[in-house]
């Protein structure tokens, strides 16, 4: 019994341990649900469904699948050579045989050497190209979403979908994978080979298995709520960045600065806690398995010893000095993969987790698309109808009530009406960036459900209450990436609108450099640049959303008399805030909460003394105010 004291002493030693940190992670588990994220796809669902970005790729993945087991080899053949080297030297010495052994040992390191680095290479690459996959299919996904659905999902969120969580799909693929079946390779590996060179000794290495485990499982316990306090800590402040850098100048103007950074000081603190903490708990685990290592080592030692020196036989067996150095160089073998696995099995769930997020966007199936009989439309008159429409953005809170009117081709149809009313609402139905619930909208007789919506947003032109502008100059702006557009072209829709008289006078011209959203601009111009890009396109439909940002007096002119001028080219609807604008228009309809109250041309409307006579009157008033 006294013999195997040092053992036993080693034993208590892992055993306590093991008792502590099992009752740490009893304590862990009562808060375990309180955060974080849920999974709802099984494992097996996303693996089949990568599998199927991995297919045009298989022959990749073979070649690797070949080129690691070579690598391997070395993992193996290793112990076995330097064991064998023990042996030559102990023995009678013979120098050449030793340097063949050596060169043996060269050859198969350079060879485990050039497996790996091509191994890398390849995987790489397939990973890289599995990514710009995902990527683009993820991005053409989001373009054919409704507005509805687009609405529903923060611009921040999207662009992770689109940047992060492919990359982090892409690791799984270039390193987690090939990790995880190389360490299970190796370990299956070494243990046969254990169990070939020495029975004995491999149970001895065996009994330290329950302790790896168990570490590994209380471990994987703690780096998963470790991971995912920096994940959720990480989000936090790269939401609250971009939030608060595109608002900075509200910031500035309202002297928050310090208050804001006290914001931001909190949660890089957060931050910084998380990633400490993450570190400390990989801080215990390497130590811990590097311990269970280390004992295991002593152990061998000490039996190894005692059966080399006294020549004893160890249960049945006898141990020989190069089976000694072969088992030590083994066992670190046998448990650096078992670390990596733990540590690396982590990494995998969170690659699931962003797999699965993806898959959430592009399992969102678009609202607004094509029936399968839709028609294309080659021209289209101009003639426009709705039919008792229904519309609600949320179901039950009805935004319009019915409302029916007809635009004949080439009219302009003015709409008006309080805040809140369903102006921009009746402008984006036509569209069609939204169905309806109930009722008909009609273009040319035909439903506009029954025609592609490729084919009919082509003939119109919109002109949003906020003009978007991209990065990029007046040109990229006005011929928005039709190619075959002259530069003559693009000057007379300019003319057109009025437009061109302030891009003359702007140093590059067309070539002016547009920043993020046009904000060199001012509105009145941004206006303008979007009444040429319109004009350019020559739609048979014009939808103009008025802004009611403020413009001045000289701008507002330019707009009115261009908006004069695009009353020619089609039909046009229109609508206003500054009912001035609208005085012309053929037909104007006034709504409230989503009803038609009263449409009629100016004049009768007027004559009829109600609603739109009292707006009319009321502004009128204000603006002989505003001279006087
Ligand atoms: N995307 C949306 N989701 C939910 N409700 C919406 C959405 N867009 C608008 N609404 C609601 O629909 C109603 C009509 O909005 P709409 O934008 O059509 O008004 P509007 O007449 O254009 O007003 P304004 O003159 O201020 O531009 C409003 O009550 C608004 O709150
Ligand atoms: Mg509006």
């Amino acid at each position: 019994m006294a013999e195997y004291l040092p053992v036993l002493i080693v034993g208590a030693i892992i055993g306590a341990f093991a008792l502590v940190f099992f009752l740490a992670s009893l304590a862990l588990k009562k808060q375990k649900n309180a955060d974080g994220y849920t999974r709802h796809m099984s494992d097996g669902e996303i693996v089949k469904r990568l599998l199927h970005y991995a297919k045009p790729y298989w022959k990749d993945f073979v070649l690797v699948f070949f080129i690691m087991a070579v690598s391997i080899v070395y993992d193996l053949v290793s112990p076995l050579i330097v064991g064998h080297v023990e042996k030559t030297v102990s023995g009678d010495f013979e120098l050449n045989y030793l340097l063949k052994i050596v060169a043996v040992y060269a050859g198969i390191l350079i060879v485990s050497m050039l497996c790996t680095y091509f191994q890398a290479m390849i995987l790489q690459k397939t990973g890289q190209k599995i990514l710009s996959q995902i990527r683009m299919d993820v991005f053409t996904h989001i373009e054919k979403l409704s507005h509805e659905q687009l609405n529903n999902i923060p611009v921040g969120k999207l662009v992770t979908r689109v940047t992060n969580d492919p990359n982090s799909i892409s690791y799984m693929f270039t390193n987690i994978l090939v990790t995880l079946l190389k360490n299970s390779m190796v370990v299956v590996g070494v243990l046969g080979a254990m169990l070939l060179l020495n029975y004995a000794l491999t149970l001895m290495v065996l009994c330290f298995v329950p302790f790896v485990v168990l570490f590994t499982v209380i471990f994987r316990k703690f780096s998963r709520k470790a991971h995912r306090d920096v994940t959720d800590a990480t989000t936090d402040i790269n939401t609250y960045l971009s939030e608060n850098l595109s608002g900075i100048k509200i910031t500035q103007i309202f002297n928050r600065e310090a208050q804001k950074m006290e914001d931001f000081r909190r949660r890089s603190r957060e931050l910084e806690k998380a990633k400490r903490n993450r570190m400390f708990v990989f801080g215990i685990f390497r130590p811990m398995v590097y311990m269970l290592n280390i004992s295991c080592v002593m152990c061998l030692f000490y039996f190894g010893s005692k059966g080399y020196i006294q020549d004893t036989p160890f249960l049945g067996q006898v141990i020989t000095a190069d089976i000694v150095v072969a088992f030590y160089m083994y066992i670190s073998k046998f448990f650096n993969p078992i670390q990596n696995l733990a540590e690396q099995f982590d990494m995998l769930q969170k690659s699931f987790a962003s797999s699965e997020k993806i898959f959430g966007i592009l399992d969102m199936v678009p609202e607004v698309v094509d029936e399968p009989d839709a028609m294309e439309l080659e021209q289209i008159r101009g003639e426009i109808e709705f039919r008792d429409v229904w519309f609600a953005y949320n179901p039950g809170e009805w935004v319009l009530k019915g409302v029916s009117f007809k635009v004949e081709p080439r009219q302009t149809v003015a709409f008006v009406g309080s805040t809140g009313s369903g102006k921009t609402t009746i402008l984006s139905l036509i569209c069609r960036n939204y169905d309806i619930q109930k009722g008909q909208i009609l273009i040319d007789g035909i439903d506009i459900r029954r025609i592609k919506i490729s084919s009919l947003r082509r003939h119109f032109g919109q002109m949003l209450q906020d003009v978007f502008l991209f990065s990029g100059t007046i040109r990229s702006n006005i011929v928005l990436r039709k190619e075959d557009i002259s530069d003559e072209d693009i000057w007379r829709a300019c003319r057109y609108v009025n437009a061109d008289s302030f891009i003359t006078k702007l140093e590059d011209g067309l070539d002016e450099v547009v920043r993020e959203r046009g904000n060199n601009f001012s509105a009145g111009q941004r206006q303008l640049l979007s009444f040429a890009r319109t004009v350019l396109h020559k739609p048979s439909v014009m939808i103009l959303d008025e802004a009611t940002a403020n413009i001045d007096t000289e701008t507002e002119m330019l707009i009115q008399d261009s908006l004069e001028k695009m009353k020619n080219i089609g039909t046009m609807l229109i609508v206003a805030h500054r009912l001035s604008t609208i005085q012309h228009a053929d037909n104007i309809i006034l709504l409230s909460h989503g009803q038609i109250i009263e449409q009629g041309n100016h004049q009768a409307l007027l004559a009829q003394k109600g609603r739109y006579y009292r707006l009319y009157t009321l502004q009128y008033s204000k603006q002989q105010l505003l001279q006087n």
